[in-house]
């Protein structure tokens, strides 16, 4: 089944948006978006998938992109943050659309962006711990899909 946020008339939808999941092994969460700012200007984009509905809730997978420069992910557990991960390979364009895929497997997440398969997080939470996922900062959203 496929749950798409995407607005009917193709308006942005507000960040930070926030909605509700459940997930498994074979789904994959699609965002769809654009950097408002120039790189210059240093902007990020933020994906949390929260193991409760509210914003303090831990974090199973925090995917932080420092637009231009550099990729972080995470988990948060009882307010702390865990081992960081970080990587260089950050293949967004300056001002150009990109399309996001988090797809869940057995053993990690794996992420592409605009297609391209760029990082794998080991889970650290049961995929079914997750119950809503956030999306914020320097991005006009799109769209998000959940496909289950
Ligand atoms: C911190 C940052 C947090 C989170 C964390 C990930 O420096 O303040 O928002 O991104 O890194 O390890």
């Amino acid at each position: 089944m496929i749950m798409c946020a995407a607005s009917m008339t193709q308006d942005c939808k507000q960040v930070p948006h926030t909605r509700p999941v459940s997930l498994s092994t074979g789904s994959c969460v699609t965002i769809k978006g654009t950097p408002i700012l120039p790189f210059s200007n240093d902007p990020q984009l933020q994906v949390d998938f929260h193991t409760e509905t509210c914003e303090k809730s831990d974090i199973a997978f925090h995917f932080r992109v420092y637009f231009g420069h550099v990729v972080v992910m995470n988990s948060r557990e009882c307010g702390s943050w865990k081992c960081e991960m970080r990587c260089n390979n950050v293949p967004f364009e300056d001002g150009k659309p990109f399309e996001l895929c988090i797809s869940v497997l057995d053993n990690e997440y794996q992420v592409s962006v605009n297609g391209q398969h760029c990082y794998s997080f080991p889970h650290r939470f049961p995929p079914c711990y997750v119950k809503m996922v956030q999306v914020c900062r320097d991005i006009s959203l799109t769209s998000m899909c959940v496909c289950n």
